[in-house]
């Protein structure tokens, strides 16, 4: 308990501060005051920066995590008709370049009989957002009520939208802050961040798709073990059992980066997935296996990841991607008809192998960059994108390519963007006389 009856930001910014250990109760109160706006910009800001530089103990990640959860609606299923113990279960991604997952993921899991419940977000940096992408599709609608939202989930299994201003508010006020504070890259912050929004939905389970390499935030595994390691350690203290996958970001995760054109990856990866880029149905497949298993809806991962890989090659995942799509407002013939409804745009250029050789590494980041400068992705948080531009394609590390041997196409807005698209991708992949060695995507696994 603090010492002070009546709550004074300052003081918790001077313990922070000078490395001592903050009170729940002044934690709750410092987030109220987030949330109602008694608390300044100026005080979030140092003590973002006071948490930056002195780390936060377990327990104060909880209760931030959990007053920030709290800021705003917290959804109880059990109100909407579903058994306590239903399997609710949702993923997160730190972020990629290509990572389309959510996307397949939601149905199938849904398919095999869980509930998934997803909270999306817009890309962030040169990484894309799952949100962005679902723009891409003409009437999707990302923001129902939590009441259509739950109607979803009943009828179709799984529903993925944005985040609303009522699920989490704190941490959007706060995220705004620390992203003009150069107090982002903060462990326990990043962790109450991602796990308040997504804690908001009620969830009985979390799978966490924790990213390291050159297209990820986090560039080593190592800084990627200490943040999934946080995670999962903060979210079983919040109730909730998490498990966090450490995968390798150092390529593109399958042939698309853009939004339109990775839609149309989704469509064909689940309508035809023996076609599938094998690293992105691996992880895919990892991931909808963990998702099952942390949320009680299987016992065993490899018959979890059976099932999986039934409900996907069935086409029952695709059926189910296009119900959700439909409730949500999308045409009702997307899957069948998806070239009717997304836009790609016309200027089309090929990348094309400089040398003979083995691809064996990428500048995943610049490729993502190069995304945001077709205008696929933002520079200023209140951008418009342009959902009809991005590479397809995209050739994969082992690839084995002769001299002028497509690596890659782009499509953009016009005819500059997409000869200085060219340019970036050219330069970004690598090709070497030797075959690289391959690794599995899925690196390690972290669990509470
Ligand atoms: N994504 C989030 O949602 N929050 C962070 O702090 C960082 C990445």
């Amino acid at each position: 308990m603090s010492n002070t009856s009546i709550f004074i930001p300052q003081e918790l910014i001077r313990t922070k501060r000078d490395g001592g250990i903050m009170a729940k109760e002044d934690i709750v109160s410092f987030v109220a005051g987030i949330t109602d706006g008694s608390v300044t910009d100026a005080q979030i800001s140092a003590f973002a920066m006071a948490v930056f530089f002195t780390d936060m103990t377990p327990d104060e990640g909880a209760a931030l995590t959990l007053a920030m959860r709290d800021s705003g609606d917290v959804i109880d299923w059990t109100k909407y008709g579903f058994d306590k113990d239903a399997p609710i279960v949702d993923k997160h991604s730190t972020g990629g370049v290509g990572d389309k997952v959510s996307l397949m993921l939601a149905p199938i899991v849904a398919a095999c009989g869980a509930y998934v419940p997803m909270i999306s977000g817009s890309g962030l940096g040169h990484t894309g957002g799952t949100l962005d992408k679902l723009e891409a599709i003409p009437g999707y609608d990302p923001y129902p009520t939590i009441d259509r939202f739950a109607e979803i989930q009943r009828k179709v299994g799984c529903s993925v939208i944005g985040q609303t201003a009522a699920l989490a508010p704190a941490d959007r006020r706060f995220y705004g802050i620390r992203d003009v504070t150069a107090t982002v890259e903060s462990i326990p912050l990043i962790t109450a961040s991602i796990l308040s929004k997504k804690l908001s939905a009620g969830l009985r389970g979390l799978v966490m798709d924790v990213k390291f390499g050159n297209g990820a935030f986090m560039q080593t595994a190592e800084e990627a073990r200490l943040l999934a390691t946080n995670i999962v350690r903060v979210a079983a203290a919040a109730n909730t059992p998490t498990v966090a996958l450490l995968t390798d970001m150092n390529q593109v995760l399958g042939t698309t980066a853009g939004n339109a054109v990775e839609m149309v990856e989704t469509i064909e990866f689940l309508t035809n997935p023996t076609n599938a880029d094998v690293r992105l149905l691996d992880v895919t497949l990892d991931l909808a296996a963990h998702m099952l298993c942390i949320s009680g809806a299987k016992t065993d991962l490899a018959d979890a990841r059976k099932s999986a890989e039934t409900a996907l090659n069935t086409g029952r995942a695709a059926e189910v991607f296009s119900q959700m799509l439909a409730e949500q407002g999308g045409p009702v013939d997307f899957m069948e008809h998806s070239e009717k409804y997304l836009k790609i745009a016309k200027n089309e250029k090929v990348i094309l192998a400089e040398s003979d050789g083995f691809v064996s590494a990428m500048d995943t980041r610049a490729i993502g960059m190069a995304v945001v400068a077709l205008g696929g992705g933002r520079t200023d948080p209140a951008q418009k994108i342009d959902h009809s531009v991005g590479f397809t394609e995209i050739c994969q590390i082992g690839d084995k390519v002769k001299q002028g041997q497509p690596l890659a196409r782009v499509f953009a807005a016009t005819e500059d963007a997409a000869s200085a698209a060219v340019a970036t991708l050219t330069t970004a992949v690598q090709i070497s006389s030797t075959a690289p060695s391959i690794k599995p995507i899925t690196a390690e696994i972290i669990r509470g």
